[in-house]
């Protein structure tokens, strides 16, 4: 394994933004791993009838199923049987349902050597929900980035909003309450703040000031 910078903490945290630009000043790659998770919901949203159908699937069943998908990422994008799949699975009804998929064991096995491999090629920040705990458990350094949930929603509600759909507040309050509820307390790879990841609230910070002591701890720490 290379150098591996893992970043985990809850949806809307800043993770994303600030992954790419500490990777960037870094000359290391950045793995978003939600991408990963959000192209499989993709293919099985275009692939089931309906998402309550998706819901009755078995573990066996789903097995059958993740064998036939193609998924690969390469320069921050990801790519299903050779389709770029990234604009697409930004969509908010992918997101849904990538929140439920993400807790079944199968779908979290059948990516598992997918980002491993990939940090086994390159120094990489990988972002995500499980990278301190499961995925890199050895990481060359762990970080833990959080804010309020109300401050987490409001960006969400801007960033909606900025894209022209149509949300409220206590929409998007709401669903990152659930977001969390599922994240937090699933019995697969849970997200946890754990003791030897350094923790960064962001609710009061800019994100210069983030990526400023994400590097800053990089660069103590050797
Ligand atoms: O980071 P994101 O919002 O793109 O993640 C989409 C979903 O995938 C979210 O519901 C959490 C889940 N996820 C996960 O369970 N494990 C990861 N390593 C990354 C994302």
């Amino acid at each position: 394994m290379k150098k591996v910078i893992a970043i985990d903490g809850p949806s809307g945290a800043g993770k994303s933004t600030i992954s790419k630009a500490v990777a960037k000043k870094l000359g290391f790659y950045y793995l978003d791993t939600g991408s990963l998770y959000r192209a499989i919901a993709y293919y099985f949203l275009k692939n089931f009838n309906s998402v309550k159908e998706l819901s009755s699937i078995n573990e066996e069943e789903l097995k059958k199923e993740l064998v036939r998908i193609h998924i690969k990422y390469e320069n921050g994008s990801v790519y299903l049987f050779s389709e770029n799949v990234s604009e697409l699975i930004r969509d908010p009804e992918v997101g849904a349902l990538t929140s439920q998929l993400s807790a079944r064991r199968s779908v979290r096995e059948f990516l598992l050597p997918i980002q491993r491999e990939f940090a086994e090629k390159y120094n990489t920040v990988a972002e995500g929900r499980d990278m301190t705990t499961v995925v890199f458990p050895d990481a060359w350094k762990k970080f833990y980035i959080d804010a309020s949930p109300e401050v987490r929603a409001k960006r969400r509600y801007e960033q909606l909003l900025g894209l022209g759909k149509k949300i409220t507040f206590d929409d998007a309050l709401r669903d990152v309450i659930e977001r969390d509820k599922r994240d937090f307390t699933r019995n697969e790879a849970p997200l946890v703040r754990t003791h030897d990841a350094f923790y960064i609230d962001t609710s009061r910070l800019s994100i210069r000031a983030v990526i400023d002591l994400i590097l800053k701890k990089v660069a103590e720490d050797g």
